[in-house]
């Protein structure tokens, strides 16, 4: 399957899935952990990089899929074509970004997807001058 591809089901679709109940996945094995860098009033310059921080301090005894992907968020809506990491560890609480050259302005966030999908607070993107 396209890693993008993927990555849509497993956000769209693994919510639903598990509501089914037809994957072996226990919810206190989902480990969504909560994103804190970058959040309101931060702002990122296209072309710099940046650490994205999430918490991992409560993880689940079992991680059904530790391998994380990053995918900036406009307006609510996942930019695809800006996947800005994945095949990191989720435990790793943080990885190195570069902002893409996407127009400028608010609205941006980072959606952190693992076993779910977690999404942080709004935040702005710039150009340098
Ligand atoms: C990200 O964090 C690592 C580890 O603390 C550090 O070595 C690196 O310089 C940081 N990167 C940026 C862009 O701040």
């Amino acid at each position: 399957m396209m890693p993008f591809a993927h990555v849509l089901l497993t956000f769209l679709i693994a919510p639903v899935v598990s509501l089914v109940g037809s994957v072996p996945i226990s919810s206190r094995d989902v480990f969504a952990p909560p994103v804190t860098y970058p959040h309101n009033g931060v702002v990122w310059y296209c072309g710099d990089r940046y650490n994205v921080t999430w918490d991992t301090s409560n993880p689940p005894e079992q991680i059904t899929n530790n391998e994380g992907t990053i995918i900036l968020s406009h307006n609510g809506r996942l930019l695809l074509d800006h996947s800005l990491a994945d095949g990191f560890n989720i435990m790793d609480g943080r990885v190195e970004v570069e902002v893409p050259n996407v127009k400028v302005g608010n609205k941006y966030s980072i959606v952190l997807l693992g076993d779910s999908g977690n999404q942080g607070e709004t935040f702005r993107i710039a150009r340098h001058t």
